[in-house]
């Protein structure tokens, strides 16, 4: 089977990304890493382990981890997720957060990858601040994967945080900076414009939640705040183009789970820019070789969306 290990800022697509591991055979999940980004990190542990109680998988370990992003502070994502990350709709059965490791996420992720060398796919759906920190502790730990898969950066600098950045990478853009340049492994990205381009029908999602099981009333319960932020204007503008639910970070997840799910890729050397007027967290795409990078990441551009559909209706089953 797959071995998984899964960072996260845990919002709402985060926790569809989670519950599409959790649902897919022959796949193992060794853990979940904990970062700032949607939300606290505190809040970032709750919400994972309420995900794993709503699919009874709290045997699997949640570790904590960095509050802040390398420079400077921590923004949010409040607007979009709600507040506590899943849609402002606290759950009194949520368990406490002393079900959360003792162990810190950084160290956790060395060790397990080191347990399992060869073996891990690492799969990144949030800023990428516990990523950077473990590699500058252990240099080694990208030769010892067997990928890494980020939800994060973007292809067109259409920007969903600042004019041309992206969450995940704006919300760290050093740690962005590190991942993409000091981890030589097999690297998969899904950038927001291809998420964007990516939609779910809203069609789609009425009959996903509509399904007669517990997992699918907890996630049109956290799901409500971002259907309706998803669908009002503003929003429907930033996304690009048509209207639809975009779950960000399992489009990464899928990719690790099933690896017939990317159909096309671009393949180039990326790197983020770190200053710039407007530019600060932007991802950049080497499409000539200017960088002299040799380590070339798969962008994804086309994915198998009927292979997504059937994960994602699996994952509320
Ligand atoms: C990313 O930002 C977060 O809000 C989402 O969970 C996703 O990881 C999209 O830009
Ligand atoms: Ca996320």
């Amino acid at each position: 089977s797959k071995k998984l290990l899964v960072d996260v800022d845990c919002g709402v697509d985060d926790a569809q990304a989670i519950m599409l591991a959790l649902a897919a055979p022959n796949v193992k999940l060794l853990g979940i890493t904990c970062v700032h980004g949607n939300t606290t990190v505190e809040n970032v542990c709750k919400n994972a382990l309420r995900v794993l109680q709503a699919c009874n998988s709290l045997e699997i370990p949640v570790f904590k981890g960095a509050a802040k992003p390398i420079l400077g502070n921590s923004i949010n994502a409040g607007e979009f997720h709600g507040h506590d990350g899943l849609g402002d709709a606290p759950d009194s059965r949520a368990p406490g957060l002393d079900l959360v490791q003792k162990e810190g996420a950084v160290s956790a992720m060395i060790r397990i990858v080191n347990e399992n060398p060869g073996e891990v796919s690492l799969v990144a759906t949030a800023p990428l601040t516990n990523l950077a920190l473990a590699v500058k502790l252990d240099p080694s730990l990208p030769s010892k994967l067997r990928g890494l898969y980020i939800m994060g950066g973007n292809t067109e600098s259409r920007g969903n945080t600042t004019v041309c950045g992206e969450f995940n990478f704006a919300a760290d853009p050093e740690a962005a900076y590190i991942v993409l340049n000091d981890y030589h492994c097999p690297t998969y990205l899904a950038c927001w414009e291809f998420t964007c381009y990516s939609k779910l029908p809203w069609e789609f999602c009425d009959a996903w939640l509509a399904q007669d099981t517990d997992k699918a009333r907890f996630m049109a319960q956290i799901f409500r705040h971002s259907i309706e932020v998803s669908q009002t204007e503003r929003y429907e503008k930033e996304f690009i183009t048509g209207s639809g639910f975009i779950s960000c970070d399992s489009y990464a997840m899928a990719a690790a789970v099933d690896d017939s799910f990317i159909l096309e890729s671009d393949r180039y050397p990326v790197s983020v820019e770190l200053t710039g007027t407007h530019t600060r967290g932007m991802m950049v795409v080497d499409t000539v070789g200017f960088m002299k990078k040799t380590h070339k990441a798969f962008i994804m551009k086309k994915v198998d969306m009927k292979k997504f559909e059937q994960m994602m209706m699996a994952a509320l089953k």
